[in-house]
């Protein structure tokens, strides 16, 4: 009995909890981009969702990432939501690995920079991510495609393959504006990155399979403005980072010139010490695209941290300047 009234004014005194008129939550909302600070979601806990992507869907943002833990194991794929890109609810868990030791994603597998399209024909939210199979290091490499009817999940595995026979490792997706979507991933050992359509379901790749190029580049980011692609990429050094370079063509398949390192100002010939991972285009803005970098913090991946910032568009390409701190203002 006495137990049950602690109970209700323990609830009763956190919902009064008021800061100058404002509730806790509110008084929490975020407003302005920190790169490298500790980005909190609305519950007040560290988001963990890295070497992940964003998709809009129906006027709301859902950011995918890798749920990471204490293990070097993955911990599956987070989700969450927001609608004005500062303030982010955690949705949970929409893909996690599973206690059944002859599924590819039993618990020990590694899943790293899951991405999500959303397909209109079968209505269904296709998710892909780098797996590697349990107790096999990074030698497995392959792609793996998991679906939901909603953005929230949870995800549904269908499988995992090497594309087209090729090893795939660091991925994105990139829909176009006709529709057809594609996968763009390291091969060969990183030595190689490929690019394949996928099939209209988006469940798999087609044979319009190609090489990009052979730079030994990873964690490739691609968007398209003005009818130009642009894929950002970093180097190969693990969870260190490195220098970023830029390439640019006018069709998916190439040919794609590289430019160099669009990045400018503090830690620039490192990527700011980040690696990327997407490249997002903010709705109802123009020539507004912010670049997302993870800083990895390898001893404690779920404490890494987030670089956001504004890619500023020119006539001949790109640059992305540090700033310690920004708002969507800076599109204005
Ligand atoms: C670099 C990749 O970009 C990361 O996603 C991760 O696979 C690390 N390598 C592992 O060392």
């Amino acid at each position: 009995m006495k137990r049950r009234s602690f109970c209700r004014l323990f609830i009763c005194t956190s919902c009064l909890f008021m800061v100058g008129g404002l509730s806790a939550q509110e008084a929490r909302r975020n407003t302005k981009f920190v790169p490298k600070a500790l980005w909190k979601d609305t519950d007040g806990e560290h988001i963990n969702a890295h070497g992940g992507g964003v998709l809009f869907h129906e006027g709301t943002y859902y950011w995918y990432g890798e749920r990471r833990g204490d293990r070097t194991s993955s911990g599956g794929i987070s989700v969450y939501s927001s609608k004005d890109l500062y303030n982010w609810k955690n949705e949970g868990a929409v893909l996690s690995p599973v206690d059944n030791p002859d599924s590819d994603i039993t618990w020990g597998c590694v899943m790293e920079r899951p991405k999500a399209i959303y397909n209109a024909q079968t209505r269904q939210f296709v998710l892909w991510f780098h797996l590697e199979l349990k107790g096999q290091g990074y030698a497995a490499a392959r792609a793996a495609v998991a679906t939901s009817d909603t953005p929230t999940g949870p995800f549904k595995f269908i499988e995992s393959f090497r594309p087209n026979g090729n090893m795939s490792r660091d991925m994105g997706l990139f829909v176009d504006d006709d529709g057809a979507a594609y996968h763009i991933y390291s091969s060969d050992e990183n030595y190689a990155l490929r690019i394949a359509r996928l099939r209209e379901d988006y469940l798999g790749p087609t044979t319009e399979d190609t090489l990009l190029f052979r730079n030994h580049r990873e964690a490739p980011a691609l968007f398209k403005h003005r009818g130009k692609y642009y894929l950002i990429t970093s180097g190969c050094t693990g969870w260190d980072p490195n220098e970023a370079s830029l390439h640019v063509a006018d069709q998916l398949f190439g040919p794609w010139e590289l430019i160099g390192d669009p990045m400018r100002g503090g830690e620039a010939k490192k990527t700011f010490g980040g690696q990327s991972t997407f490249v997002l285009p903010v709705q109802g803005k123009k020539d507004a695209f912010i670049f997302m970098a993870d800083e990895w913090r390898p001893k404690k991946l779920q404490d890494s941290r987030y670089i956001w910032l504004p890619i500023q568009m020119h006539a001949d390409g790109i640059n992305i300047e540090w700033i310690d701190e920004w708002s969507l203002d800076y599109f204005n």
